[in-house]
């Protein structure tokens, strides 16, 4: 090894040793005990305690952080909730082709997001368990559940053909849809909570309410996207059924 490179990992080991070791930020509370470690549930999170918040190489570097929060919040803060505005508003004949391919695009980019934010958890040190951490908790479980919904989509959409009206997997595809776009809306807020306690790329405030404002502008436009929608629905059937009684009276 060169000695360039050598001085370079016993650098880098040190840094870390004095982040994840006893009293860093992510390791047992210090000698003292008094538990001022982030990670231990000690409390102080300022950057400067010996956190990684001030060297940015040991995520990846701060492109690789805001490239996973910039393209996980995209896909389910304005592509998801888009998509499903979509399916509820448009009335020409293959909306729900446009809407299972741009909902698939949004899944794809969630997917690149999903490959950083794991990239990111293996860099850091083993102690730090960051993998164990709520956010990237739901983040993965939100990724596995989501491979349902393109398979409930479809099913709906040849039973729907078939019979004529919804069925058990059109719910299913509704409800979980419903369930799993919040939850990454939420989910995003963790991040921005996660990357504030390690004060590794610690977000702005302006940053959070930023979010904050914008996940709940597009879940407004969503809810009221489906209040219309399924009006008229409901108005669409009542019609069909007059026609019908008429027809049959
Ligand atoms: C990850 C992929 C997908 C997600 C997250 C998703 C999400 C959603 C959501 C949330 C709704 C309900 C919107 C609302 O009323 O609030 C919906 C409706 C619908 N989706 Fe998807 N979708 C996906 C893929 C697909 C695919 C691949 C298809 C079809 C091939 C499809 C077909 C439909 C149809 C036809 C509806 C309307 C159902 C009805 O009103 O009865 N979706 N989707
Ligand atoms: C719904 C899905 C997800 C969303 C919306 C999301 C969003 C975010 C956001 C907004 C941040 C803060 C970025 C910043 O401060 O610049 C973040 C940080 C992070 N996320 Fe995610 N994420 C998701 C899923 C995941 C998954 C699946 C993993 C890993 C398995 C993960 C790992 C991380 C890590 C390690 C950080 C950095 C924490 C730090 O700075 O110490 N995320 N995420």
């Amino acid at each position: 090894m060169s000695v360039a490179r050598s001085a370079f990992v016993l650098s880098f080991a040190s840094r870390a040793l004095g982040q994840y070791g006893p009293g860093g930020r992510y390791g047992p509370a210090d000698s003292n005990g008094d538990g001022s470690s982030a990670f231990n549930g000690g409390g102080s999170s300022s950057p400067n305690n010996g956190g990684f918040g001030s060297d940015s190489r040991l995520l990846g570097g701060n492109t690789v952080l805001i490239a996973h929060g910039v393209l996980a919040s995209l896909a389910f803060v304005i592509l998801f909730p888009m998509g499903s505005i979509f399916i509820r508003l448009a009335s020409f004949k293959s909306a729900w082709l446009f809407h299972g391919l741009f909902q698939i695009f949004a899944f794809l980019v969630y997917m690149a997001a999903f490959a950083l934010g794991v990239w990111m958890t293996q860099q850091a040190p083993a102690q730090a368990n960051l993998i164990g951490r709520y956010h990237p908790i739901v983040g993965i479980v939100l990724f596995a559940v989501l491979f349902i919904q393109p398979v409930l989509g479809l099913i709906h959409h040849f039973r729907y053909k078939q019979v004529g009206r919804r069925t058990f997997w059109s719910y299913g595809h509704l409800w979980l849809g419903r369930l799993l776009i919040p939850l990454g809306m939420i989910n995003g807020g963790l991040g921005l909570l996660l990357a504030t306690e390690t004060g590794y790329g610690r977000p702005t405030t302006g940053q959070v309410i930023a979010y904050g404002v914008v996940a709940g502008i597009m879940s407004l436009l969503w809810l009221a996207a489906t209040i219309i929608g399924e009006r008229r629905r409901t108005k669409a059937h009542k019609v069909q059924v007059e026609v019908y009684k008429r027809q049959y009276a």
